[in-house]
């Protein structure tokens, strides 16, 4: 079977099927030509009698690996289609964005042990089980819940290579080396936490006390393995110093955002800010890091967030950070106010400075207006 949506035609009819007992998953030969970067994932809507109109709490949401080709992919049946012994389908390959769609073959499929696309449908429905109870479980504001979370943040390690003079780990001497002699996480604890956990998870988030990607390879490399085994994206805040060592064209089909810190645009400003660090180096990171996922042949484009932290002394880079943004087409910016740890920094604060941050905030997010780059900023300040 082929079938092909033509651009503003967003379904495939996939056509009816009549389930036995013994299928349990489906397996699509499916191709997406997304023809911009807004790809999220793809939906299966299915019906189970004849009668069943399509509808919102009957779709399986899944998502394409790779661009331009054709993929295998294993989807679970929906149990009660074992009962009624119907099934029809629908599929929206992009239904966010422009593009086509084509599907070559869809056949219902037995269980096989050890077998990879089996595992990866059940890792798909049993993803999907738990991100509808999770919106259950919000609706009806459930205490006890029967299900893992869709998503876990976790420190991989407190140490950093940086002393941002701002930083509560890492902006005093005496907390920098308290927090560099902790050790990074166990890789038995994450053995343990992996394979109980990652089954049920969508996404990982990488945060806390440090620097997530100054971490041992050994560690490194187990937990990007294990995302691939188990399918979880990857979300990481980073101060940008190791990318080119932790990222490469396997790992970065995990990835769901990078968020890199910037905190100044002229060598001197980021480095009083980023306890000495080299802002060449990190902007020919960023650079690298766009460059991979502009030609990776993935459907899905990962994510780009630039961070800043606005402070007295970088105020007046802010506008010139929205127009270097620009050049790397980020996904979203990421902004904060000043947080003040260690008194030595209160003198940063923009705090009852309203006139000088909003002449500045005003004139990036004027700059912005219109443009798809999405905004986690604060307002202009109140007098
Ligand atoms: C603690 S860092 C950890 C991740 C990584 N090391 C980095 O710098 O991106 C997470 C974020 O918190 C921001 N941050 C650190 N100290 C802050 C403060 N005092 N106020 C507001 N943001 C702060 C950093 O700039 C960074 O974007
Ligand atoms: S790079 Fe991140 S963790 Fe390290 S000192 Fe700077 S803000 Fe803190």
């Amino acid at each position: 079977m082929v079938a092909q949506d033509r651009h503003g035609v967003k379904s495939i009819d996939l056509g009816i099927f009549s389930p036995t007992a013994r299928d349990e998953l489906l397996c699509l030969q499916v191709r997406l030509d997304p023809e911009d970067c807004a790809y999220d994932y793809s939906k299966l809507y299915f019906s189970t009698a004849p009668d069943e109109a399509y509808a919102e709490e009957r779709v399986i949401c899944f998502r394409v690996r790779a661009r331009n080709a054709f993929e295998q992919v294993g989807l679970p049946l929906p149990p009660r289609c074992l009962q009624t012994g119907f099934l029809r389908m629908r599929l929206d390959g992009l239904p966010y964005s422009a593009g086509t769609t084509s599907v070559e073959a869809v056949k219902l499929l037995e269980a096989r042990p050890d077998d990879e696309l089996t595992r990866h449908a059940r890792l798909v429905g049993q993803k999907e089980w738990v991100r509808k109870e999770v919106e259950r479980s919000e609706g009806e504001r459930r205490t006890r819940l029967g299900h893992y979370p869709e998503s876990l943040s976790l420190e991989l390690t407190p140490r950093c290579n940086l002393t941002c003079s701002h930083c509560s780990s890492h902006g005093t001497g005496e907390v920098h080396q308290l927090n560099n002699r902790r050790k990074e996480l166990d890789l038995g604890m994450l053995e343990r936490l992996a394979h109980e956990v990652f089954p049920h998870l969508t996404l990982l988030t990488l945060v806390g006390r440090g620097e997530p990607t100054m971490v041992s390879d050994r560690l490194w490399a187990r937990l990007t393995e294990l995302l691939e085994y188990y399918r979880v994206f990857l979300s990481c805040v980073t101060n940008g110093y190791f990318i080119r060592r932790r990222i490469d064209a396997a790992v970065l089909a995990l990835i769901d955002t990078l968020t890199i810190s910037i905190d100044g645009v002229t060598a001197d400003i980021f480095a009083a800010n980023r306890g000495g660090a080299s802002l060449d180096r990190v902007l020919a990171n960023v650079a690298y890091f766009h460059d991979l996922r502009s030609k990776a042949a993935l459907a899905r484009r990962p994510k780009l967030g630039l961070s800043w932290t606005l402070k007295r002394n970088n105020i007046a880079e802010f506008p010139d950070f929205v127009r270097l943004a620009k050049r790397f087409d980020p996904d979203f910016l990421y902004v904060r106010h000043l947080l003040v740890f260690h008194e030595k920094d209160r003198g940063q604060s923009l705090l009852g400075h309203a006139d000088l941050a909003n002449r500045y905030l005003g004139e990036a997010y004027a700059m912005l207006r219109g443009s798809r780059i999405k905004l986690d900023v604060p307002p202009l300040m109140s007098r």
